[in-house]
């Protein structure tokens, strides 16, 4: 029912399915009012573009001829919509108005026989002041109900949505989304409107990366009541697939309009800075002067506007692998929001595991926090506490700013003449040191920085760096006499160098050098770039060249599995599946056994076979934890099959 299709990190587009057809995520639903459908549900969808609404089973419920309609003619014929319709509970009610008249039994099931396609349970909304114990109680209360409503309803079309809630506390929403995993559904994440209201974005992000923690790559997941256009990109990055709101219409009716950084009033307005229809149609000055219902009617229309436009450009930040430099920009039109984004880096442990060790385009700087996303904390981390420098030699430093890159091209002169010496080179940058053999490696050459950190961080750095590698000599580069007493040293070919460092980086400790014992030749590119590495006659590996890591061929594949232990690399798929893949067909999520769970997407994995044997060799779309969680869609991307395997081996 669902199933990533493309991602990047935590972001993803998905498909979910519903008997009303599919929607690709993320996705915006409307709320829609049956008693006031100020833009009416076909509009929304032949106009906006929206593939799925939400409206309230509450209210049609507690109406006798809204009920009644529903009841006979189903939801789809109430609304005049025949794409999937979500319902909601009347929860939002009870923690406005503190109850409803109907119970948790009825309401589902009122749901179910008006065939919602996604129906959700009476879920006890946590305020974020309640008391742990309090927020605990509302948590059991709604497992309770979620619980009644999978059994009650396990056959029936039609998905449940199952809120997580717990308030403010981490553990609580941890623990709730664990529980709730273990049924098939939807999962909002609850309880966040007053957060959103009041701009607690620090708050907001702590609670859906833990709601996150415990659902796992479970999906969709849905954010209950986030309606404002400010928060997708935020929302997106850390996961959500699903945005529900009546803010375009609650915004109207107050005067306000919504934009991609903020709100602004009707009243104040001389420019729209818009090309919606509303904004071209007409001036502030005109809007204003309209009689009320025609001028809410448009003001809505501008705000939907926005909202579409604005998830269509997240969709293509993540089609670009670029969610994280456009939820940076979007959260600096806020202090609050800036807030909420620097709660993400505090998270970036966890985040890491879903990052892939590179991505299409660049990383581009926006302010200091780039420097805190996981991907360039993995890289800086592998380099100060992994990396071996390659000789028991001096290091020469360079500082980045005096050179160009990709270094080893601005340093030919100097390079020839180490080539013999076998000394170790470092280059001081905005990323940390980096040794020169990663000079070609993301994000190394794929980055661009304005370094504002004082000198003082970065000679830290060095000195870190030095105590870390245990060196004895740092020696700064002046000119070509620096390089004099380094003559008489054994060297090692700087395309040696960079196999071993760059395996090892890659691939884990010890795999570099598993590549470099024997004969090595490269095939090169015009401009003497490796593009693929041969080891005692075969090749082995390919150096891609947008982002200088390594694609597995079948014979490094065998080299790997049998010189590395299980489960290091490894995806293990059933028997059958095997077959399948040895013929280079992709491997699916549901015939994945175990995974190592050191794999992130992206990475060159080996397929193996419950008994170890190499089966093929491929790229990961997700990574283990995602592997086990999701029942559809591609796991590994095989590029190679190994024709020779059997099941008898
Ligand atoms: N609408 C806004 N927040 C919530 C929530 O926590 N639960 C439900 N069911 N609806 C909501
Ligand atoms: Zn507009």
């Amino acid at each position: 029912m669902f199933e990533i299709k493309e991602r990047d990190g935590l972001a993803r587009i998905g498909e979910f399915e519903t008997e009303h057809g599919t929607v690709e995520t993320p996705a915006i639903m409307p709320v829609v009012n049956p008693n006031k459908m100020t833009v009416s549900p076909r509009r929304m969808k032949e106009t906006f573009g929206a593939q799925i609404l939400i409206t309230n089973s509450y209210v049609i419920y507690q109406t006798e001829e809204l009920r009644k309609k529903a009841l006979e003619e189903g939801l789809h014929s109430l609304l005049d919509f025949d794409f999937p319709i979500m319902t909601d509970s009347g929860t939002f009610q009870a923690h406005v108005y503190g109850d409803v008249d109907v119970d948790h039994q009825e309401i589902i099931g009122f749901q179910k026989r008006m065939d919602s396609d996604v129906s959700t349970i009476l879920d006890e909304f946590t305020e974020p002041d309640d008391e742990r114990e309090v927020a605990e109680e509302k948590v059991r209360k709604t497992m309770e109900r979620a619980r009644y409503a999978v059994e009650e309803y396990e056959d029936e079309k039609g998905h449940i949505a199952l809120p997580v809630q717990g308030s403010v506390f981490p553990e609580l929403r941890e623990r709730a989304g664990k529980e709730m995993k273990r049924f098939e559904g939807v999962y909002p994440i609850g309880g966040v409107v007053p957060l959103l209201e009041n701009y607690r974005f620090s708050d907001l992000v702590n609670i859906i990366l833990s709601s996150k923690k415990g659902l796992g790559a479970k999906g969709p997941v849905h954010l209950f009541g986030a309606g404002h256009p400010m928060v997708y990109p935020l929302a997106v990055l850390l996961g959500v697939d699903l945005f529900d709101s009546s803010s375009y219409i609650k915004y109207a009716r107050r005067g306000d309009l919504m934009y991609p950084d903020g709100t602004k009033k009707l009243r104040e307005i001389e420019h729209f800075g818009c090309h919606c229809p509303t904004c071209m149609e007409h001036e502030p000055a005109e809007l204003r002067e309209m009689e009320e219902g025609e001028r809410t009617e448009l003001m809505a229309e501008h705000n939907l506007w926005v909202c579409f436009n604005e998830i269509e450009k997240v969709k293509q930040a993540v089609k670009e692998e670029s969610v994280w430099e456009m939820a940076e920009r979007r959260c600096r039109s806020h202090p609050h929001l800036l807030s909420g984004i620097k709660e993400v880096y505090d998270h970036w442990r966890y985040l890491e595991r879903f990052e892939p060790r590179s991505r299409h385009g660049a990383v581009l700087y926006t302010g200091r926090g780039t420097l805190k996303r996981p991907l360039i904390r993995r890289f800086k981390e592998w380099v100060m506490e992994e990396y071996e420098p390659l000789f028991e030699a001096p290091t020469i430093l360079f500082d980045a700013e005096e050179v160009n890159k990709p270094y080893n091209r601005s340093l030919r002169d100097e390079l020839s003449r180490l080539e013999e010496a076998g000394a170790n080179i470092l280059f001081s940058t905005p990323l940390g040191p980096v040794p020169l053999e990663l000079d070609e490696t993301y994000p190394v050459p794929q980055s661009v920085f304005l370094d504002e950190r004082k000198g003082k961080e970065r000679k830290k750095e060095l000195e870190r760096y030095k105590e870390m590698k245990d060196l004895s000599e740092m020696v700064r580069y002046d000119d070509l006499d620096t390089l004099d007493e380094f003559s008489g040293n054994a060297g090692m070919c700087l395309d040696d160098m960079r196999v071993k460092t760059i395996a090892d980086y890659q691939f884990g400790k010890g795999a570099g050098e598993l590549f470099v014992q024997g004969k090595t030749e490269y095939v090169k590119n015009r401009k003497g770039r490796i593009k693929n590495v041969m080891l005692d006659g075969k090749h082995v590996l390919s150096l891609r060249h947008y982002d200088g890591l390594f694609t597995l061929k079948m014979a490094g594949a065998m080299i790997l599995k049998e010189e590395l232990e299980p489960p290091r690399m490894r995806v293990t798929v059933t028997e059958d599946s095997a077959e399948f893949n040895s013929q280079g067909k992709n491997v699916f999520c549901k015939f994945v056994i175990d995974a190592d769970e050191n794999i992130r997407p992206g990475d060159e994995v080996l397929v193996v076979d419950e008994y170890d044997n190499l089966v093929a060799a491929g790229r990961a779309f997700l990574n283990s934890q995602e592997m086990s969680d999701l029942k559809r869609g591609i796991a590994v991307r095989i590029r190679e099959g190994r024709d020779d395997w059997s099941k008898k081996d």
